[in-house]
């Protein structure tokens, strides 16, 4: 129970990663906002895990959605201690064939929906002199990938958006600190298999054969996997951690 009596909001949480989250989260005696654009989505997912989750329909690309979003789960919880930037959207093409709406649409989410939850967070938290926030980033922050331009922008955007965040909030006791993984089956995984399948001629599930394969680990991840890391960073052992990212990739990055 590292988590006991702690309150969270989860954005993306509806499965997937942020359902891992918010499961792991819930174990370790929090409560827990589901916060999904998916709102049906996300009260199955909180009924799934029980009365200490509850689903919140939140939009991370308009502000009146995060402004709404952020002042229903602190009325229904009484405070919040954290957040977790887990929505995210992915795309790939080839750099002639990338559109602006793709583009725009990947930044509307990834980046800026990642910041402006930050800042809704932080302005609940400062008075509190209290807080941690944890964006999800990826290895694909880190590295150029030929077919994945927009989405490896905007990851890296988040590593360096946690970067300035966590400088600045520090001062008010708020951690902000990242979490890189690196290929982790799954309902995501599924729509990055099948856009190979398309750019590199492969039939479905190939790729991710071969990147199950070529992860030092010897698989895939499992959301589960990234479980250990989003509660650590969310405890008090983890307050002079300031402004990191951190891989949990099964070596994959590193590789
Ligand atoms: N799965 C991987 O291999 C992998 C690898 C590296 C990083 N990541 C990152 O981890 C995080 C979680 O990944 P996942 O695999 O669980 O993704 P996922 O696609 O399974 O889940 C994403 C969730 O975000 C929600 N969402 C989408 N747009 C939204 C919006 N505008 N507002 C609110 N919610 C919205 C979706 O409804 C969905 O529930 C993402 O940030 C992703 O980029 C995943």
């Amino acid at each position: 129970m590292r988590l006991q009596g702690k309150t969270a909001l989860i954005t993306g949480a509806a499965r997937g990663i942020g359902l891992a989250y918010a499961r792991a989260y819930v174990a370790e005696g929090a409560q827990v906002a589901i916060a999904d654009i998916n709102l049906a989505a996300a009260q199955a997912a909180a009924a799934s895990i029980g009365p200490q989750a509850f689903a919140i329909e939140l939009d991370v690309t308009r502000q009146d959605s995060i402004d709404a979003a952020f002042a229903q789960a602190v009325e229904k919880m009484g405070k919040l201690d954290i957040l977790i930037n887990n929505a995210a959207l992915f795309t790939a093409a080839e750099i002639v064939d990338i559109t602006r709406a793709d583009y725009d649409k990947l930044f509307a989410v990834n980046v800026s929906g990642t910041l402006f939850c930050m800042q809704a967070a932080a302005r609940h938290m400062i008075p509190r002199g209290t807080g941690t926030i944890i964006n999800m980033a990826s290895q694909a922050g880190r590295r150029g990938e030929a077919f994945v331009a927009t989405y490896c922008a905007t990851k890296a955007a988040v590593i360096s958006l946690t970067q300035s965040a966590g400088l600045n909030l520090i001062k008010h006791g708020i951690n902000v600190n990242a979490i890189a993984p690196g290929v982790v089956d799954g309902d995501h995984w599924d729509g990055v298999d099948a856009y190979f399948a398309k750019l590199e001629g492969k039939p479905l599930g190939q790729k991710k054969r071969e990147v199950g394969a070529s992860v030092p680990f010897g698989r895939m991840g499992v959301a589960e996997d990234l479980t250990g890391m989003a509660i650590f960073l969310a405890t008090d052992e983890a307050k002079y951690v300031v402004a990191q990212c951190f891989g949990v990739d099964g070596g994959n990055w590193m590789a």
